[in-house]
């Protein structure tokens, strides 16, 4: 999960003025909260003597820790990860130990939810139960949903998708003549995400509102903020002023003045059973093949749309504008690329099965994921364990402490994968190629195992991993048969990336420049 857009927000919406009340919340509330939470928790200290520290380790120094990690995260972990296999590095309000190395990772995969619990982590990473609704984490079947329904419908939905990914570029982008226009990247990007997975989700005409479309990206901020917020209350407080801060109320009033026509007639017509004539292939249905009792009721679908949304957009977004600022920068492969997708399209016609031959773009993405992934951490748990739980080192991480792999330096590191630091856009393409049958599986796009955790690894590896990577080639694809792309800045190279802790975020403001395909 993505934190902390507020600087792109004004950006993505005209209907400000909600983000402008959070950021004055934020600022004169954290700063009042944080001096009373200091003096209360300066005392509290788990027992985590025996893990390292990346950073000073004193009780008020650690402070000074925190915040170094908010700006400078991506070199402590790299400390860490090359100083030991399990540390831990300062939050404002905890500790998060950090591990690392195929051992330890897989006892974190392996390990169960009783010991090392994902939902809770998400609880408190996002406050699930005030921003979202508890039956949210109660009830999780839009997980199944996502990784079966939406996975087993993408064959007989692709031309919706890529109907959309047309649509929306030609609209964005607006190219006239043969001239290089500048594109936001990020904002654009945005964009086309949401309106594509939407068209999905909902389907037209909804997935071309505006406002619907904002709503969607500001109630993911809006969480996000929520929920840093309410983290950093005191424990007694968080239930009192938690409801408040959060912006769920709202959202799903301004979601149900789009949805609730809609989503009310489709419960109706189930009403004959789910095989009627014409009924729609998209999100909705699939939702309501699973959704049982509560869950059928019109608001109960209307917050988990909003919520599918917040696990899909600002992920995919992010993922897709790294790759575009790679596209445009490391551009050696662009023509091989462009050649496979033509021969491939060619022979199959524009298909998902065409999607999937193309080698070389699964190749680029899965690489540009390697080389900047959303965050250098991930698969983050939260011991609950009464005792803590004991990875086979030795090392007991206590109860309600966290848990995360070094993500980042893992992928490059170079005894697993040589060069790391080159940005190699046909890596996995050769790996595909030397490998057996099986490896043919294993280096493709949407395959995780311990070298290799954009999508996480292991039973809660994203399941929506399948959707977003036919998506995303798809529009990597679009793109390269289409335009030619190249940076605003050539001589400045790649647009550097924005580090907020663990979390990698494409250059918000910076632009590609596009022009219509010449040869
Ligand atoms: C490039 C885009 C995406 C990336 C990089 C990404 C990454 C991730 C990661 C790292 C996790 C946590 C895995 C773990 O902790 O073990 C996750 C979970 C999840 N993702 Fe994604 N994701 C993406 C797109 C999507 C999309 C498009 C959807 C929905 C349509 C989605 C739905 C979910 C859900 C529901 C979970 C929770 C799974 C669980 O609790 O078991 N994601 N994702
Ligand atoms: C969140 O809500 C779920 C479902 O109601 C509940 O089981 C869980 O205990 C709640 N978690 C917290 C930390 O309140
Ligand atoms: C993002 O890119 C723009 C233009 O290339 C640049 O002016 C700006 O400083 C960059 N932002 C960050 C945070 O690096």
């Amino acid at each position: 999960m993505q934190i902390l857009y507020i600087k792109h927000q004004s950006r993505y919406s005209t209907q400000s003025t909600t983000m402008d009340d959070y950021l004055r919340l934020v600022t004169y509330g954290s700063a009042a909260i944080m001096g009373a939470y200091v003096v209360g928790t300066a005392f509290y200290s788990p027992k985590l003597d025996s893990i390292p520290a990346v950073g000073p380790s004193g009780i008020f120094s650690s402070y000074i820790g925190a915040y170094r990690y908010l700006r400078y995260g991506k070199d402590m972990i790299q400390e860490g990860y090359e100083k030991y296999r399990v540390f831990r590095v300062p939050l404002i309000h905890r500790w998060d130990v950090i591990v690392s190395g195929s051992k330890l990772v897989e006892e974190l995969r392996a390990s169960k939810e009783e010991d090392l619990s994902i939902r809770e982590a998400f609880n408190e990473i996002l406050q699930t139960n005030m921003t979202m609704g508890p039956n949210i984490l109660g009830n999780p079947y839009h997980i199944s949903v996502t990784r079966v329904g939406m996975t087993k419908n993408l064959d007989l939905c692709f031309d919706e998708v890529r109907d959309e990914i047309e649509h929306t570029f030609a609209d964005h982008l607006a190219l006239e003549g043969n001239e290089w226009k500048a594109i936001p990247a990020q904002a654009t990007v945005m964009q086309v995400i949401c309106r594509t997975s939407n068209r999905l989700f909902v389907g037209l005409p909804l997935c071309r509102n505006r406002d619907y479309l904002n709503l969607n990206f500001e109630f993911t901020i809006s969480v996000v903020v929520a929920a840093q917020l309410i983290n950093i209350l005191p424990g007694f407080l968080r239930p009192i002023a938690g409801p408040w801060i959060s912006p769920l109320k709202k959202y799903l009033r301004r979601a149900d003045q789009h949805l609730s026509l809609l989503v009310t007639e489709r419960v109706r017509m189930e009403e004959l059973g789910n095989d009627y004539e014409g009924r729609p292939n998209d999100l909705i249905s699939w939702l309501l093949d699973v959704a049982e009792g509560e869950e059928r009721t019109v608001p109960a679908l209307v917050q988990r749309i909003l919520v599918i949304n917040f696990g899909a957009v600002h992920t995919s977004a992010n993922t897709f504008t790294h790759a575009l600022f790679d596209l445009a920068a490391f551009t050696a492969s662009f023509q091989e690329m462009r050649e496979e997708a033509e021969q491939i399209i060619k022979e199959d016609g524009w298909t998902k099965v065409a999607v999937g031959k193309m080698h070389k773009i699964d190749s680029f993405l899965r690489e540009s994921q390697r080389y900047n992934g959303n965050s250098i951490t991930s698969m983050g748990r939260k011991v609950v364990k009464p005792g803590g739980f004991t990875f086979s080192d030795g090392t007991t991480v206590p109860a309600g402490c966290f848990v995360n792999v070094a993500t980042g330096p893992t992928h490059h590191d170079p005894d697993i994968y040589p060069n790391p630091d080159e940005f190699d856009a046909l890596r996995f393409y050769r790996m595909r190629n030397e490998d057996d049958e099986e490896g043919n599986i294993r280096h493709q796009l949407v395959a995780t195992n311990l070298d290799y955790l954009p999508w996480g690894h292991g039973r809660h590896a994203c399941p929506g991993r399948f959707f977003a990577g036919t998506m995303l080639k798809t529009m990597l694809a679009h793109i390269i048969l289409n335009y030619d792309v190249k940076l605003e800045d050539e001589a400045a190279g790649r647009p550097p990336n924005q580090w907020f802790a663990a979390i990698c975020i494409p250059n918000g403001s910076a632009n590609v420049l596009f022009r219509k395909r010449q040869f």
